[in-house]
């Protein structure tokens, strides 16, 4: 079985989940819920689609769920978190849910990220911006699967680290960068993973943030020959490949991946990616 092979695709469930904590830093919240069937099933790179009009209104509006990473997995607890900004009405809506709420989730959905057990060499995690919360899971997983692992997270200002704490006390290297540098060093997260690449201290990497940043680590690594896997954001209305308005197209063939359903992690050979 390839690397690529082993990324989890969703078998995923309707669940009506709780709303443990919510908690506001400026406009990045986290949302904790109680979601057992979904805690059960979820791989890292996955995420839920969430109806944020709460379970029982008779309000249909917003109408469209929104699709959000899952950031942490809580087995044992039976419970996920997410980690979004507030860009628009259905997230506002959404980040006035008070702990007790009941929210309706779909999820897990997509492909995960591939078996951290299954690779080889330190595995570079790499999130930029929202592309962050993730990557927190995907620690997780990797230093419970015991392989070595580093990040190196990314964004214009340190406003924007959503999840940065998180993802360190996970207890990884953490490597932030700031394009502005009020945070970690100024620049790009291109800039550690070249050093890394450049020393052979890359055995494979994951990466997740907004198209420009995909495609310059794809553009770095895949010459490489080191395995690099990427999780690519578009606005996925559906979840489960019916909108049709999620689509990535396939490197160096014609037609076109749906993200929700064959992403949204992918190997980054196999997509176009635009900057
Ligand atoms: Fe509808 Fe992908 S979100 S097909």
């Amino acid at each position: 079985m390839s690397l690529a092979e082993t990324r989890r695709k969703g078998n995923w469930v309707q669940e009506a989940a709780t709303v443990i904590a919510h908690e506001a830093q400026g406009d990045v919240f986290k949302l904790v819920l109680a979601a057992p069937e979904i805690a059960l099933r979820a791989t890292p790179g996955q995420f839920v689609e969430v109806r944020v009009v709460p379970v029982g209104s008779s309000s249909v509006d917003p109408l469209l769920r929104r699709p959000i990473s899952i950031c942490e997995t809580r087995m044992a607890e039976g419970s996920i978190s997410l980690i979004y900004r507030v860009v628009g009405r259905g997230t506002r809506a959404l980040a006035t849910a008070i702990p007790g709420t009941k929210l309706d989730l779909l999820g897990p959905l997509g492909h995960s990220f591939p078996n951290p057990a299954a690779g080889t060499g330190t595995l570079v995690l790499i999130g930029g911006g929202l592309g962050i919360p993730p990557m927190v899971g995907a620690a997780e997983w990797a230093v419970a699967a015991g392989r070595e692992c580093v990040a190196i997270i990314g964004a214009r200002s340190r406003e924007y680290l959503a999840g940065g704490a998180e993802l360190e006390s996970v207890g990884l290297p953490v490597t932030v960068m700031t394009e502005d540098g009020s945070l970690g060093g100024r620049g790009l997260v291109t800039q550690p993973l070249q050093a890394l690449l450049a020393a052979g201290r890359a055995g494979e990497v994951w990466a997740c943030g907004p198209e420009g940043m995909l495609a310059a680590i794809k553009a770095l690594t895949v010459p490489t020959g080191v395995p690099c896997f990427v999780s690519v954001e578009r606005f996925m209305a559906c979840g489960f490949g019916a909108c049709i308005g999620c689509t990535v197209a396939k490197a160096g063939q014609s037609g076109y991946f749906k993200a929700c359903q064959d992403g949204p992690v992918f190997p980054a050979e196999e997509v176009e990616l635009g900057g």
